[in-house]
């Protein structure tokens, strides 16, 4: 039987790789960069399956050029980038990796709320700059975490984990759905409330957005929204950057409209708005949520063994488009 033809867009752990050249012949981008826009139609009209990151565009184009694709594998929970609806009109099954980095990317989201709280990157560069002039009981005051309100924008896998680790905190939960459903864990775990978007603005000490990007997310936090925060309170956003209007952020920021942000994630990655990372109060990290070994590790595995099933023609583990397979 000939072998399967796979391309990769990115390098990735090791362990994804073995698995697919047990199948398939793989050829990787051998550059440490994303592939050019052209670059990728000319492999998606090459090659049997592709294995892809989050900066890969998967539309209609795309899959005009993808003349024999069997399947593409998102090497990320998040999918944004994957115009799925259309993918389903032309049977092409497309996956993503849920489940593998949901610790990882809670925890990401607590070293963002501490480190922004505490101000541990601002007073880490004040140390290293010799600038420290002794202990004073005035300095770098900052916000408390016990027993404070923590609003979860978007409860699924991510938001209740995070919220799940507040368990040694003594915080109240609140959280927001945009299904109207309530999280029957975080309920019952934690007594966490369902609430609207506006309650857990006003009330929320800190709030983390785990919500997807979709046009209903998009700029859901923007002027309005950052008014009706507390002027004490912290936005973390480990999601998906333009769910916050970066620039309003900056506004918010310089008025004092809240007391800062610990972000991961960006509108325009990887540029920051202008005036962002002038300002103390932010904690900004370049999107390293799952980047911790067993995640990437396991996001490699999954988005292979998802490949492999759709270049055999079967259903992969985790389908964003399983009725195609009915
Ligand atoms: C995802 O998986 O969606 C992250 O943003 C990258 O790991």
């Amino acid at each position: 039987m000939d072998r399967f033809k796979v391309y990769i867009t990115r390098r990735i752990p090791r362990e994804g790789i073995d698995l697919l050249r047990r199948v398939a012949d793989v050829d990787i981008n051998p550059l440490d960069a994303p592939l050019g826009r052209e670059e990728l139609l000319a492999v998606a009209a090459e090659y049997d399956g592709i294995l892809g990151v989050l900066t890969d565009k998967i539309d209609a184009r795309f899959m005009d050029a993808a003349k024999n694709l069997k399947g593409y594998a998102n090497y990320a929970v998040g999918f944004d980038n994957i115009d799925v609806p259309e993918a389903t009109r032309r049977k092409l099954p497309v996956s993503n990796t849920p489940g593998v980095l949901t610790d990882a990317t809670a925890e990401c989201a607590w070293a963002l709320l501490f480190a922004v709280a505490r101000r541990v990157v601002e007073t880490d560069t004040i140390m290293r700059a010799g600038r420290w002039k002794g202990w004073g009981p005035l300095q770098f005051i900052g916000g408390d975490v016990r027993g404070k309100t923590l609003g979860i924008v978007g409860a699924g896998r991510i938001g209740t984990a995070m919220a799940l680790m507040s368990r040694g905190f003594d915080m109240k939960v609140l959280y927001t759905s945009s299904s109207g459903r309530k999280n029957g864990v975080l309920e019952s775990e934690l007594s966490a409330r369902l609430v609207s978007f506006d309650q857990l603005l006003a009330e929320s000490d800190f709030i983390s957005i785990h919500t997807p990007l979709t046009p209903q997310t998009k700029h859901m936090f923007g002027a309005d929204a950052f008014s009706r925060m507390k002027d004490t309170a912290y936005v973390i956003n480990t999601g998906r950057g333009p769910v916050i209007d970066e620039n309003a952020l900056v506004a918010a920021l310089r008025k004092g409209d809240i007391a800062g942000a610990g972000l991961d994630v960006y509108e325009n990655e990887p540029a920051m708005a202008p005036g962002l990372a002038g300002l103390d109060n932010v904690v900004v990290l370049p999107h390293i949520g799952s980047a911790t070994r067993s995640a990437r590790t396991g996001m490699a595995t999954m988005a292979a063994r998802n490949l492999i099933a759709m270049l055999k023609g079967q259903r992969p583990e985790t389908c964003l488009n399983p009725e195609i397979f009915a």
